[in-house]
């Protein structure tokens, strides 16, 4: 009882409550040890922990304690695989727990929009349904253990390009149906204990001071009640943040105290707010301190089952994605293995979610120890892979003679970081040289892909068989050795389109945007939902992924001929498992509305399962379609609209290979058509983007006069600047590991220049006072008299 009331935000003064609205320091929230509140620390990965015990930041450039690198996001949402996700959530808050972290920072669910997008290997999916339903299992598995799960970057954080600064301008009905859809269904099905607000602006509000956002949408209409965090750095006005809903600023010491009490002292600033804010704060703490006072294994103890699960997680996980009978491959086999990933693999993205990994194993060493015969050689240096080709010819000359040859290529380390996106859907020269030359001399010849998101493959015809490992985590070359053998069947679909252009993709003309503002003018017409209405063939269709074995499907049937708001209706087709090996099925349904009240993609997923069969078994999987998943967001009432009408379910491998279809009638609401029925897909016109927004087409904020929102990169070319970069990239706290490598420094580089010139004062940790912050802006405008004025001010 009396520990009860001892962490009552009500008990404490107005001051220690504004003590609690931010960071003790990097990790750490803060402790109010007379009023037993205790800290909560925080870490990212979430594919394993990148837990920081000295030096911290918040972009994996200094060392972390070592912790199971599981293959990250992009590679485990091709599993659609619910459990193995649990599993994996489940193994990482063990290990949360074996070192003390509280909260682990994700998992990341933002819309694949552009496969660009550099932080694409850390996010699920292009379609909600599936990010969401992947998301709830992760945060039920981390949370299962008592570690609390944040789900993030909410919301509309859909590229890298001047991430803390862009306004992402998009139409309600397109945020509520795709942008914010997986984190509703997560929000409501898994109760995190946290969601972090974006870095980005959402027509016009940052997403951390967005009240509509934060607080009425993810609190009032989802019933979301855990802490808001900023991501770290993304609080522009920490008093209109409050207001918002957003409780808790990270990282700590970004001296923003001030602000708050002046905001109370004018009257701006409810102090119900604060306690409120405070009360969640304690709460999280409180929850920790409860967890980790229950036994836990050490990490010594997880070790190993920890490593398997990472193996059997990522082989699983990885799709075949042609396949012309080569594979599996038989043990035995005499294989030229070519690539430098085989000894020096790309098992996961840079940036803030790299984890140090526990072990380490290689494709070379796995495949051995496998029972290949094995000769091997590097065909590119693996950092840059810049073209050598001396390396290629001697890959070639193995090749030639070899049963068959493994060729491991795909994006550099370098390509695939948090802060910047991918300049190219093409793989480096080298790599698609590489395979087309040894190709040439070996028809058998198997790709293993190892990257975090889409790429070009030219030569995709040409060879025997693609395997996708996409990101392996440290298990990789075992997954590798695995998936080739049928050890573990590489049952993956994919969870992304993979286009066959890079100007396939609808939202390519707009992405990244400008300085000051992205335009999300395809709307909804994003991947699959894009290509299926306008009928561009991918590369690889979504959901596409040919597993081993083969299967026969029935026709799918109906739980019923019509289906009314509330309900639900279930399809159902039997499956049947006509090869020689257990084989892993995923049946998906898409649904096709008929109504014509409203455009609509013309395709959308609406339900999956998977289902695991014996050679000979046939099984009936039922798929149950809840009539809600069948709504639209109504731009007009503002609210979801379930048009009356009629829908096809497609019973579907992927969203270009339908095996049957079956219509159900939708007893909805009478509506009358929202839209013309010839409104464009894409808002390509003016005209069509100010209709679809429903206001005229907000200007971009000016560049001029600088701002404390304005970035190092935007003063560049003043000689405050120019000092001031220079200045910053010094601080950085880089590892020894990490100093030379190109991405890292790469990532230094466009960090700072996108930083905007408030995170001076948000990210030092109080090294930086916000007068300097204010001297910098006034000596960038060309004001040294403001500026001088600015450095003399008291406070
Ligand atoms: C990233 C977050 C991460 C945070 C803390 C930010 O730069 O966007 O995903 O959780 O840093 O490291």
């Amino acid at each position: 009882m009396n520990e009860r009331r001892a962490a009552d935000a009500s008990d404490l003064t107005v001051d220690e409550q504004l003590s609690l609205l931010s960071g003790a320091d990097f990790w750490r929230t803060r402790a109010l040890p007379e009023h037993s509140i205790p800290s909560a620390m925080l870490a990212d990965g979430p594919h394993g922990l990148r837990a920081q015990l000295e030096a911290t930041d918040h972009l994996g450039l200094a060392s972390s304690v070592a912790s199971t690198c599981f293959p990250p996001a992009a590679t485990l949402a091709s599993s659609w695989n619910e459990q193995l996700v649990h599993e994996v959530g489940e193994a990482v808050g063990r290990e949360a727990r074996a070192l003390g972290v509280g909260v682990v920072l994700g998992p990341g669910i933002n819309i694949k929009r552009h496969p660009l997008c550099g932080r694409n290997f850390e996010y699920y999916s292009e379609d909600p349904l599936l990010s969401g339903r992947l998301a709830a299992s992760a945060v039920a598995g981390i949370q299962s253990t008592g570690v609390g799960a944040c789900l993030k970057h909410f919301a509309v954080n859909n590229q890298e390009h001047r991430r803390f600064v862009i306004d992402a301008i998009v139409d309600e009905r397109t945020l509520r149906e795709l942008y914010l859809r997986g984190f509703e269904h997560a929000v409501r099905h898994s109760a995190p204990r946290m969601v972090m607000a974006a870095y980005n602006r959402i027509n016009g509000d940052h997403a951390t001071e967005a009240r509509w956002l934060l607080s009425d949408i993810l609190r009032e209409q989802w019933g979301f009640d855990g802490v808001v965090v900023s991501d770290w750095g993304a609080t522009a006005n920490r008093p209109a943040a409050v207001t918002a809903g957003m409780d808790l600023e990270m990282p700590g010491g970004a001296g923003t105290e001030p602000a708050l009490r002046a905001a109370l002292a004018d009257g701006t600033l409810d102090p119900a707010h604060v306690a409120l804010s405070a009360q969640r704060v304690i709460d999280l703490a409180v929850q920790a301190q409860d967890a980790a006072a229950e036994p836990a294994p050490t990490m010594a103890e997880l070790l190993e089952s920890h490593d398997a699960l990472a193996r059997r997680a990522a082989a699983s996980s990885s799709v075949v994605l042609t396949n012309d009978g080569i594979l599996p491959l038989t043990p035995g086999t005499r294989v030229a293995l070519i690539g430098a990933f085989a000894e020096a693999p790309r098992y996961q993205g840079s940036g803030s979610s790299l984890v140090t990994p526990t072990r380490l194993t290689t494709a070379r060493e796995a495949l051995e120890a496998a029972g290949f015969e094995v000769t091997y050689s590097p065909g590119y240096e693996p950092v840059r892979s810049a073209l050598t080709p001396m390396l290629a010819a001697e890959a070639v000359e193995i090749a030639r003679d070899a049963d068959v040859a493994i060729v491991m290529v795909g994006l550099p380390g370098i390509a695939e970081s948090e802060g910047f996106d991918r300049e190219t859907l093409a793989l480096p020269a080298q790599h698609d040289a590489l395979v087309e030359a040894v190709a040439a001399v070996n028809p058998r010849t198997v790709v293993a892909l190892s990257v975090g998101a889409p790429v070009l493959l030219p030569w995709r015809d040409g060879v025997a068989a693609i395997v996708l490992s996409y990101l392996g985590g440290q298990a990789s070359g075992g997954a590798l050795a695995d998936a080739l053998l049928g050890v573990v069947e590489p049952a993956g679909r994919l969870a992304e389109t993979w286009p066959a252009a890079q100007s396939d993709v609808a939202a390519d003309p707009y992405f990244p945007g400008g300085l000051a503002q992205v335009h999300y003018r395809e709307g909804l017409f994003v991947g699959y939902r894009h290509a299926t209405t306008v009928g561009v063939a991918p590369a690889f269709a979504f959901g596409h992924g040919l597993g081993y074995g083969s299967s026969e499907w029935g026709a799918a049937s109906a739980s019923s001929a019509s289906v009314a708001a509330g309900g639900s209706v279930t399809i159902s087709v039997a499956v049947t498992n006509t090869g020689d090996r257990t084989r892993h099925e995923l049946v998906q349904v898409y649904a096709h509305d008929r109504s014509g009240v409203v455009l609509r993609p013309r395709r959308e997923l609406v339900g999956f399962a998977r289902s695991s069969l014996e050679p000979g078994e046939t099984r009936a999987v039922a798929i149950e379609v809840a009539a809600d998943a069948l709504r639209f967001w109504d731009a007009r009432a503002r609210d979801w609209a379930l048009p009356r009408g009629s829908v096809t379910f497609e019973v579907a491998r992927s969203s270009e290979q339908i095996e049957s279809v079956v219509e159900v009638r939708v007893d909805g609401d009478a509506l009358d058509s929202v839209e013309p029925p010839h409104t464009a897909a894409i808002a390509a016109t003016d005209e069509q983007w100010a209709h679809r927004l429903g206001r005229t087409i907000p200007a971009p904020r000016p560049a001029k006069p600088f701002t404390r929102e304005s970035t190092v990169g935007d003063i560049a070319h003043t000689l405050t600047g120019r000092a001031l970069a220079a200045a910053i990239a010094r601080m950085m706290p880089v590892s020894d590991d990490d100093k030379d490598d190109p991405a890292s420094r790469e990532l230094i580089e466009r960090t700072v220049a996108e930083l905007p010139l408030r995170g001076l004062a948000q990210m030092s940790q109080g090294r930086v006072s916000w007068k300097t912050v204010d001297a910098v802006v006034a000596f960038a405008n060309g004001h040294p008299v403001a500026g001088l004025r600015a450095l003399l001010r008291r406070g």
